[in-house]
């Protein structure tokens, strides 16, 4: 969380100061620093505490209605994590977020397991939620009879995903999505978490960018090749296809700060600046400032940069590399 020009997103991103990694894609527009090759200004710091260096279990609840074709695509794209497929591909991607160690060396790991999936379609605590409500969905979904997910807090990681018609607090106005770790008072255990909410009828603009654009900048980010034309989302929906960058940004920022004490740069632990922060808005190679860098873009006009399992192909924003101290991805040209 950077270069917060406007004053109210400022504060509001203060007065929520307990929480890691809220952020907005719009602040892309107003990103003055290309990340890419300006290593000098990035402090990025490792302050001791633990990453995800075992295999994740990782358990989505899929809150509210959801459209099966939307999940089929997210599934596929969890699994494309630790599969492989042709190169520049997600598994290449993550092998950025590998190189961070903890304390004993041992980095994160490579290995990502889908190993359950609830389906709260009862908006079992209704269609606002504060952001501490994440908790208790997760308190639901790991105690509900008669298939409640596991509580797993040796190598669990839960990912909270709201359906179109549920607000969230901040929601569309300073977030898209967060991380953070639950509080045995309410579910139980200490497990890292996230949530990602889908942006397609809310606010596409400011969270499934570049395949939408914020109304007030009147024009579509540049895209590649510098043309104006908006960039078509490779699995046919803006909302899931942006959500997709999002759950990829979270699950890097889970991964390598999950109890907001490992790696981040700035010195409040109350805003960290995470490992995917310091890439927003960055696809490809040139990438900042609004433009999204050199990607693919097929005979449709889908843009992409990864290729999964399936034959799918996604767009996910780079994650600053620890080793060339710069924003990177597989699909880089240098
Ligand atoms: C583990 O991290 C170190 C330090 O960044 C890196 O040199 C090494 O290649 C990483 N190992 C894997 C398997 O990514
Ligand atoms: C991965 O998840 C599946 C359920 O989706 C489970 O059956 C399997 O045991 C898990 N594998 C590992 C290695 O955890």
């Amino acid at each position: 969380m950077h270069n917060l020009k406007h004053p109210f997103m400022l504060l509001l991103l203060l007065s929520l100061s307990s929480f890691a990694s809220s952020w907005n894609q719009n602040q892309q527009f107003q990103q003055a620093k290309n990340f890419e090759g300006s290593s000098d200004l990035v402090d990025l710091q490792y302050h001791m505490g633990p990453v995800l260096g075992a295999p994740i279990s990782l358990y989505i609840i899929w809150y509210g209605h959801w459209d099966q074709n939307h999940q089929a695509t997210i599934r596929d794209f969890i699994y494309s994590l630790s599969s492989s497929a042709p190169h520049p591909s997600v598994a290449d991607w993550w092998r950025t977020i590998r190189l961070y160690t903890d304390q004993t060396g041992s980095n994160i790991t490579g290995d990502l397991n889908l190993s359950g999936e609830f389906f709260d379609w009862r908006y079992s605590h209704g269609g606002y939620l504060s952001r501490l409500s994440m908790q208790s969905i997760i308190r639901t979904a790991t105690t509900s009879r008669p298939r409640p997910l596991p509580l797993n807090p040796q190598n669990g990681l839960y990912l909270v995903l709201t359906s179109a018609d549920v607000q969230v607090q901040d929601f569309c106005r300073a977030v898209c999505g967060f991380h953070y770790f639950t509080f045995p008072t309410i579910v139980g255990g200490t497990v890292p978490y996230a949530w990602i909410g889908y942006s397609g009828t809310q606010c596409p603009g400011m969270c499934a960018y570049p395949f939408a654009w914020p109304q007030y900048s009147g024009r579509p980010p540049p895209s590649t090749n510098g043309g104006n034309n908006i960039m078509r989302a490779p699995n046919g929906d803006a909302g899931v296809d942006g959500m997709i960058s999002v759950i990829a940004h979270e699950l890097a920022e889970v991964s390598s700060n999950p109890l907001v004490n490992a790696w981040y740069a700035g010195d409040d632990p109350t805003s960290p600046t995470e490992i995917a922060d310091l890439c927003l808005g960055v696809y490809g190679t040139g990438g900042g400032g609004g433009y999204v860098g050199k990607v693919y873009k097929d005979s449709g006009g889908d843009g992409y940069n990864l290729n999964g399992v399936k034959g799918r192909r996604f767009l996910v924003q780079w994650i600053w590399n620890p080793t060339k101290r710069r924003c990177y991805g597989p699909n880089a040209m240098d």
